[in-house]
Formats: C-alpha cells, structure tokens, sequence
C-alpha cells in the first residue's frame, strides 16, 4: 500500500502555542495541515477562525486543509480562501446545495471537499464525486478530538476507493478521528489517501511509533 499523506490536526495542538505546532509539523514533514474549524452549533465546540489560517501561512508551505464543521458553510468560503487555505472541505449534512457550493469553493480557486458524519451513507455524496478534490470520512462523531475510530467507517473508505478506481474519479480519501498507531494498519489496507491525525500526532508520546508504521 502506498504511503498516506499525513494531515496533522491544530485541534490537538496547544492552543497558546500555534507556532510550535506548525514547527513539529515541518519537523516531522507532515505535507498537509488539518483546520478543524467548529462554529458551536453543527457541533457543540467552538474553535477557530480564519485568522489563525491567516496567521500562519506565510509561516508555511504546508498545504493547508481546512474541514468547516459548521452550518451554512458557504458564508466561510470567501475568508478561508482569502486567509490561504488550499482546499475547503464542508459537510454535506450543512447544505442542500452541496453541488453549487463546490462550484464556489472552485471559483475562489481553492480544492473542494465534502465530508460524511458517521452516520451519511455514501448515497449522500455519489453525485458530488465527479466533482469533488477530496472525500472527507468522519471515523468519529465531529466535535473532539481524542476519541476512537469507529472500524466500520472502513467499509466506506473500501468503497469509496473501487468507486474512485472503477469510475477514474481525481478525489483525494481522507479519514478524519481516532487515528493512531493501533488504527493505522486497518486503515492502510482499507486504501485511504490522506490521514488525518491529531491525538496521535500532538498529544502522543509514541508519536515515533506512529509515523514509522504510517509510513512503512
Ligand atoms: C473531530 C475532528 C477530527 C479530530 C481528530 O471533530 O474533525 O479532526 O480532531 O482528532 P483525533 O485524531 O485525536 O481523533
Ligand atoms: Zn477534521
């Protein structure tokens, strides 16, 4: 299985410190960095905004992947490009127009994902995939960080990847809670493209552990 793209989540990271956090990413050479950005009422949590996108990216060449779990996601769109976000991802369980939205996302010039809650069958999404750069499945209930992977969220990681091969669709996979150095081989092998870590990559002492078996 080829080697996943690392998305390290700021979620996880030490709120007073952003600027470390962005170091051990560049240390550890994670090519991606993951925004969870909650708005207090798609999810309980508030986060951030887009200034702290803002605030760090000419610190950076970090591709910069913002996951909006928020209601009317489209209001976001605009600053989140202007701040420097390379892709914008919103959830499909926020929109009826998750098509138009893309298309939006697209016109800023910036890559378009949409994101599935555990529960939002691939049904949900099978005419956006023509369209879409990524494909965000949510191995957790949104809204903490730390909590663990729900294993048959890989059934659709599984299917979503024949699909991706079966059609020739250009979406980017991405597992997004729980992921870890016990969870990382299970997912490996479901065929993910891009894996989202927070726990596992600020707040875990066999960080080492989990990059090797990410990696081997
Ligand atoms: C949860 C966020 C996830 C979470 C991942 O709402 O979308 O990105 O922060 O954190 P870990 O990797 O600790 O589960
Ligand atoms: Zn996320």
């Amino acid at each position: 299985t080829n080697m996943p793209i690392l998305a390290p989540s700021l979620l996880s990271a030490n709120f007073a410190h952003f600027q470390e956090a962005l170091t051990l990413v560049h240390q550890h050479q994670a090519p991606w960095l993951h925004f969870d950005v909650m708005d207090g009422q798609f999810v309980p949590a508030i986060t951030f905004g887009s200034q702290v996108v803002a605030s760090l990216r000419d610190k950076s060449e970090t591709f910069f992947d913002v996951h909006l779990m928020t209601n009317t996601p489209e209001r976001h769109f605009a600053a989140f490009a202007q701040a420097g976000a390379n892709n914008i991802t919103f959830h499909i369980e926020a929109t009826h127009h998750a098509h138009a939205l893309v298309q939006q996302i697209h016109t800023l010039g910036v890559k378009a994902g949409i994101a599935l809650n555990p529960a939002t069958p691939l049904s949900a999404i099978v005419e956006l995939l023509p369209f879409v750069d990524l494909v965000l499945v949510m191995s957790v209930n949104p809204g903490a960080g730390g909590q663990s992977m729900i294993p048959s969220m890989l059934q659709k990681v599984k299917r979503l990847q024949q699909m991706k091969s079966h059609y020739n669709y250009p979406y980017h996979i991405q597992i997004d809670g729980g992921i870890n150095e016990s969870t990382i081989f299970a997912v490996k092998n479901a065929g993910i493209d891009v894996v989202v870590a927070g726990s596992a990559f600020f707040a875990n002492p066999k960080l080492d552990l989990f990059l090797q078996r990410l990696r081997s």
